[in-house]
């Protein structure tokens, strides 16, 4: 975890060593982060990418990975050097056309210099060849990378990137991607967008695919298997793209029962996100042992052990409203989470009224009475949960909460507005708790400082709101579970997840 620090000496000898002009001293390397405090080495500072061109060869026999990446970026600083985030070997780097030193160093740093230091504002073209076995490389001693039995799969929070292709990895410097995998004939590659194209020749088939939208670099998903594919539309004429492992056994039925509801269910969110904000959408059920499901742009990555009691659109409802919060609307820090997690989980109340399932307000007086003031449920803060925390079902189920909290204090009118507004507001953007207070705030006319306070921020359980405290007092007493509640819940899946941090 510590990295050794430069000190100022080296710099200067470097400097001298480079013969970098006197008026060249604002010349520094770019931070080794982007200045996360939950993940002090995710992402870099320095640049911003804009373009990530992917050009991959897979063997799943050996689970060798090698190609190149081709960075478009644009300084944000005088830089005499800069970071990728990545564990695999790299033979080449180019920068601008001309062959830059790098090295790699701990936890996931790939170091780059460039031939000449790079003014701030210049676009950059960084050319990186690699190649490499993901399942034997790690950092803090996790590995993300699935290997399956016929392929592999890269799909997780927050980091699924180091395994594949070299990154800022953090969700504030989204871009949008070409991601091009040449496998053995017969075996398919799924990933984000739109299928452009596939070209086969000597017993090798390419699969071009195309994200025309920024994408944070964690909902990138790369799948390398045997699929079924499905394609079709939705009724408001969203192009969808399914795949299904040919290899899901006894879960296949409630996989292809639940994901195959993916049109409906995005135009279904329309109706309270507004316009669905890509130009592609569907899911995928490799054969994995994972538990959890995971918003990966346009196309959501599902474990079948999602389906193993039956069909459950629940958790399709929650991976398809990320698609509007979470990943068309990004988080600017990792500390903003409730911003996915609250929304998507409420959008699993709303689906449970909508199916007669239980009210959105029954659920939160559930939540609400199921948890007494001494469980540890309540001292997690949802608007500030801490990494250890991130994704403690406080996050999800106290977040749908205060989601509700809100609308009860706002009313309806103001709160559908603001469930609406938020995503054109921020669209293909990053934005912070804070910021979504003050687009509350405007929208309803209300001061709502005091609300998130409490139930965001406070590591307490909150007063009964008075409004409410008839049924909560009766809840209380006899709390009534919500015919949806454990299909909501199973969503949680995460905690059976291969790493904590
Ligand atoms: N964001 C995912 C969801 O709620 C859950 C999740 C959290 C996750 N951490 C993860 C998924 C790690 C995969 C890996 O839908
Ligand atoms: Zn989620």
């Amino acid at each position: 975890m510590h990295r050794r620090l430069i000190a100022p000496g080296a710099l200067a000898a470097a400097s001298l060593l480079l013969a970098i002009p006197a008026s060249a001293a604002s010349y520094l390397p770019g931070a080794p982060g982007i200045g996360d405090p939950y993940y002090p080495y995710y992402g870099n500072g320095g640049y911003d990418v804009s373009h990530y061109d992917l050009r991959l060869t897979y063997q799943p026999r050996t689970d060798e990975l090698e190609g190149t990446a081709t960075l478009l970026a644009t300084t944000t600083q005088d830089l005499s050097r800069f970071d990728l985030d990545f564990l695999l070997d790299v033979s080449e780097v180019r920068v601008n056309g001309a062959k830059a030193a790098f090295s790699a160093s701990a936890p996931h740093e790939l170091e780059i210099t460039p031939a000449a230091p790079l003014p701030k504002g210049t676009s950059i073209t960084v050319v990186v060849r690699y190649s490499g076995v993901p399942s034997t490389k790690s950092a803090y001693g996790f590995n993300t990378w699935h290997r399956t039995p016929d392929g592999a799969i890269a799909a997780d929070e927050p980091e699924s990137a180091w395994w594949w292709f070299p990154s800022n990895d953090h969700p504030l410097d989204k871009a949008t991607y070409d991601v091009s995998v040449a496998v053995p004939d017969g075996t398919q590659v799924i990933s984000n967008g739109t299928l452009q194209s596939t070209t086969s020749q000597l017993g090798w088939t390419r699969w071009n695919w195309r994200s025309n939208k920024p994408q944070a670099t964690y909902l990138s998903t790369l799948a390398i298997g045997k699929f079924d594919i499905t394609t079709g539309k939705s009724a408001n004429g969203i192009p969808v793209v399914n795949a299904y492992s040919k290899d899901l056994g006894d879960e296949a039925g409630a996989a292809r029962a639940s994901v195959e509801r993916t049109g409906e269910i995005a135009d279904w969110l329309t109706g309270y996100f507004g316009p669905y904000p890509f130009s592609s959408v569907g899911g995928y059920v490799p054969n994995t042992t994972t538990g959890y499901a995971l918003e990966t742009q346009t196309r959501v990555y599902y474990s079948p052990r999602q389906f193993a009691n039956g069909s459950n659109t629940s958790v399709v409802v929650h991976e398809l409203a990320h698609q509007w919060y979470g990943d068309s609307v990004s988080l600017k820090g990792w500390k903003d989470i409730w911003i996915n997690e609250g929304f998507a989980r409420y959008a699993q109340w709303l689906w449970s009224e909508h199916e007669g399932e239980g009210t959105t307000q029954q659920l939160a007086d559930y939540v609400y009475a199921s948890h007494p003031a001494d469980d540890p449920f309540w001292t997690v803060k949802p608007g500030d949960p801490g990494p250890d925390n991130q994704f403690d079902t406080a996050v999800y189920d106290r977040g749908a909460l205060a989601v509700q909290a809100l609308r009860n204090e706002i009313g309806d009118r103001a709160f559908f507005a603001v469930l609406k507004g938020w995503p054109q507001q921020h669209a293909y953007g990053n934005a912070s708790v804070a910021d979504f207070r003050a687009y509350a705030e405007k929208v309803s006319g209300k001061r709502l400082a005091a609300l998130f306070d409490t139930w965001l921020f406070q590591p307490s359980k909150p007063a009964a709101p008075s409004a409410r405290t008839a049924t909560l007092t009766r809840a209380e007493a006899a709390p009534v579970r919500p015919k949806s509640w454990k299909k909501i819940e199973a969503t949680n899946d995460v905690h059976g997840h291969a790493h904590g941090h």
